[in-house]
């Protein structure tokens, strides 16, 4: 159902965005890959997908990793789409406050209390501290600030650098000017991936008095710097109890009933301090009550949950049909806490 109360003109914008940005190619491309993997005729699967990204507000990677295919109406309506949660963020996020967020310097700064971990930016002439930092913590974690699409995070060993100067030149030339202390994660963490920091997403709405928990999804990595897909990385849904509702999954269509390095089933695991998670949610939500409508990562340590970053522009992670047997998504929750 198209979500009442959203500006129109909002939707209209963002479909007009949509219809420049279509490539031709990687439509055909998806539409016969999920055509394949249902059993359905391709032609069928691509007028569906345009109608569905035309009429019913569903991207076309939403259609393909939601198994839309093989789902009635019903069933679709439940699910959150990135179409609509671009529409969210774009009304409850204020323009003016998202740079915190989108910054990642700024990020750091805002909510220093709530990172646990220590951090500096690399300047001009700070090649000492920089060299300090990295030789204290032995392993650091580089960010470039601003929008690199999950590609902008690095990891280096203090043990790998003989030239400081040419390394912090290096930091320098390249933007990655953010340092941060590598977070320690819990042992349940530890447990299904040990080499990657595997971050639980939580998305959530704060409604100047209330946040409420839209959906939490848990991301595994494959022991690079980052669990983002580009590294990949897969996830699985969690329920309200933090529990894994079926195997893992990603947008290349690989599905994951075990870890594939270390062997854990990750329909069975559990996340570790959920009721400190979801209070610790409701703690950064109200930091910046400007910026509502937030995908928040969140790592579970031995001490506690701390914040790795928030996305205003949430994105969506749901239940794939096809790998759990669940055939419904979260909308209904996102619609009753929001009001659309
Ligand atoms: N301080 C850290 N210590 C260990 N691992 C980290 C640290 N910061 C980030 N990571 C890992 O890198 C991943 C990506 O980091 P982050 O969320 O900051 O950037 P991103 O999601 O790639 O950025 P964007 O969404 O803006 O493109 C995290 O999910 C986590 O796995
Ligand atoms: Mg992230």
């Amino acid at each position: 159902m198209p979500s009442q109360g959203l500006a129109l003109s909002n939707r209209l914008r963002y479909l007009a965005w949509r219809v420049r940005r279509i490539d031709v190619g990687s439509v055909v491309e998806r539409a016969r890959e999920t055509a394949h993997a249902h059993g359905k005729w391709t032609p069928a699967v691509m007028v569906d997908m345009l109608w569905s990204a035309g009429f019913r507000q569903v991207g076309f990677q939403d259609y393909v990793d939601y198994d839309f295919a093989i789902l009635n109406r019903a069933e679709r309506a439940t699910y959150m789409t990135h179409p609509v949660s671009n529409e969210l963020s774009q009304k409850y996020d204020q323009p003016a406050y998202r740079g915190l967020f989108q910054d990642k310097v700024e990020f750091d700064r805002t909510f220093s209390t709530f990172l646990r971990r220590d951090w500096m930016v690399v300047g001009e002439g700070n090649a000492d501290a920089v060299r300090a930092f990295t030789e204290e913590q032995g392993t650091i974690v580089t960010k470039e600030p601003v929008g690199q699409a999950g590609t902008g995070v690095h990891r280096y060993h203090a043990a790998d650098i003989t030239d400081w100067d040419e390394f912090h030149r290096g930091l320098l030339e390249r933007g990655e000017l953010l340092i941060e202390e590598v977070i320690r994660q819990h042992a349940d963490l530890a447990a299904v991936c040990p080499g990657t920091v595997n971050t639980t997403r939580v998305t959530a709405f704060f409604d100047g008095d209330k946040t409420h928990i839209l959906a939490m999804a848990q991301k595994f990595g494959r022991g690079a710097v980052s669990d983002q897909m580009t590294f990949g990385g897969f996830y699985t849904m969690l329920d309200e109890n933090g529990h894994a509702v079926g195997p893992g999954y990603d947008s290349h269509g690989h599905v994951h009933v075990r870890h594939p390095d270390s062997g854990f089933v990750i329909a069975d695991f559990q996340l570790p301090m959920v009721e400190q998670v979801k209070e610790f949610v409701d703690q950064v939500a109200r930091v910046v009550p400007q910026i509502q409508y937030v995908g928040w990562d969140i790592v579970v340590t031995p001490e506690g949950p701390v914040l790795v970053e928030g996305n205003w522009g949430a994105g969506v992670y749901e239940n794939k049909p096809s790998v759990t047997g669940i055939r419904t998504g979260h909308k209904p929750r996102y619609r009753e806490a929001i009001g659309f």
